[in-house]
């Protein structure tokens, strides 16, 4: 029930995140994805606390929290109705899982959905012909940036009769 609870104050929260306003002078401002701030170039420290409303072409850029990458627009304009540039897209800071995995001795990785390897990110496995494969073939980043299974690894077959073989050396 309490996790019921936050999840809604989460939604809550998130759709008040990227609403924008309609004001003739420009754009107001928005927030940061969680865990992350908001880069605003040529402003003072004073004004980024006091600023409501920031020039139509202003461009912020989002900047994400330790080593957290951003998934969606990094930057937003103002356009001159008052909105900002992709508003129908989220931007999200999200834990990278180790960039090592995305690679496979003697084998492919494919990565789903493309690009840096966050949070939902799936690898799928595969060996070269003569090679099998050794462990689970598929394995996912979760929230906490770490992937959901070992990663496997592509065993020599030397009993491989397949066309790609020819490599191999034949006993004289
Ligand atoms: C924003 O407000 C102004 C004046 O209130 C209006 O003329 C303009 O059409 C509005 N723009 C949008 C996108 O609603
Ligand atoms: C991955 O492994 C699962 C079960 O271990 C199997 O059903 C599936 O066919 C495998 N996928 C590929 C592409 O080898």
């Amino acid at each position: 029930m309490k996790l019921l609870f936050f999840h809604v104050i989460i939604i809550m929260f998130d759709s008040f995140t990227e609403a924008s306003h309609n004001t003739t002078a420009g754009c107001a401002i928005i927030r940061p994805p969680r865990d992350g701030g908001i880069r605003y170039r040529g402003l003072t420290q004073e004004q980024i606390h006091s600023v409501q409303v920031l020039p139509v072409d202003y461009e912020i850029e989002y900047i994400c929290r330790g080593n957290r990458v951003i998934v969606g627009p990094k930057v937003r304009k103002c356009l001159p109705d008052g909105t900002w540039t992709d508003l129908s897209q989220r931007s999200k800071c999200l834990l990278p899982c180790e960039q090592v995995w995305t690679s496979l001795e003697n084998g492919r990785v494919a990565v789903s959905p493309p690009g840096p390897a966050v949070e939902g990110t799936v690898l799928r496995y595969s060996c070269l012909s003569s090679f099998i494969l050794e462990g689970r073939n598929t394995t996912q980043c979760t929230k906490q940036g770490t992937w959901d299974s070992p990663k496997p690894t592509c065993r020599y077959n030397r009993h491989h009769t397949g066309k790609s073989s020819r490599c191999l050396l034949h006993p004289l």
